[in-house]
């Protein structure tokens, strides 16, 4: 695992984001795995100013988004759909036909989490993919004890996760309790990870992924397993490493 600790979030957001427009210079038919949350907005909004402003194009690229919350519709204004719209997709030339996010209103959830794996499978797995982590070490909606083993299926958000993501919903009780989530192990053979963190809030959650002991507690401790894992750090989300 590399870790850069870079000195503010703003360093650490363009460091990401460089690596992301390098990977689709690179390879113009790459598969991207995206996540969203707070710590991705910056780095969306810099990825569609290298559209806007460099000519960085999305148009051959094939995206797979990590998650997205059970029983919302792909056009209600917290799912993650709308999300992806809004922060990236609709800002630059990505064929919206090569998007994909869990179906979270599917009248088979399990069935549709089986379907997604096999999807990135048939698209040929995933080259870049992009994550953030949460204050419970969670990557993707992997929350602790979640197994290192598992593919993409439903999963129950702890009470943790739901306070942290009630900022979008209208109150407690209205924010999810379920989420489909790309598993751990499908995570893992994404051919390179990038893990974004900036902020304090991230300190105890980074040093268990990155010093901790690989765990189910903490499941972005498995990116130490990875051969090809980068970790994107400010100096505040880094502040707990040793
Ligand atoms: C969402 C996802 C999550 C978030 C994590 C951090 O697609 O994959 O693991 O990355 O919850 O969220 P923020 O950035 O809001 O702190």
């Amino acid at each position: 695992m590399k870790v850069l600790i870079l000195p503010d979030q703003q360093a650490a957001v363009q460091r990401a984001a460089e690596i992301v427009a390098r990977t689709v210079i690179a390879k113009p038919d790459a598969v991207l795995g995206l996540a969203t949350g707070g710590t991705m907005l910056p780095l969306y909004d810099d990825l569609a100013r290298r559209h806007r402003d460099d000519g960085l194009s999305f148009a051959g690229v094939t995206t797979f988004n990590l998650d997205e919350y059970i029983g919302l519709a792909p056009d209600h204004p917290c799912s993650y759909h709308h999300y992806m719209r809004e922060t990236f997709f609709d800002r630059v030339d990505i064929d919206p036909a090569r998007t994909h996010l869990p179906q979270g209103d599917a009248p088979d959830p399990r069935a549709a989490s089986l379907e997604y794996d096999a999807l990135i499978t048939a698209a040929g797995g995933i080259d870049l993919q992009l994550l953030g982590i949460g204050q419970n070490g969670h990557i993707g909606f992997n929350e602790p004890t979640a197994s290192l083993g598992s593919r993409t299926r439903i999963k129950t958000l702890t009470t943790d996760t739901r306070r942290a993501n009630q900022r979008y919903f209208a109150s407690f009780d209205e924010t999810p309790r379920y989420a489909i989530t790309v598993g751990v192990a499908t995570i893992l053979e994404a051919r390179k990870c990038v893990l974004l963190a900036t902020g304090e809030a991230k300190a105890k959650a980074v040093f268990g992924m990155v010093e901790g002991p690989l765990s189910a507690v903490c499941p972005a401790s498995a990116l130490q397993l990875h051969p090809r894992a980068t970790v994107v750090l400010d100096e505040a989300a880094a502040s707990a490493l040793e």
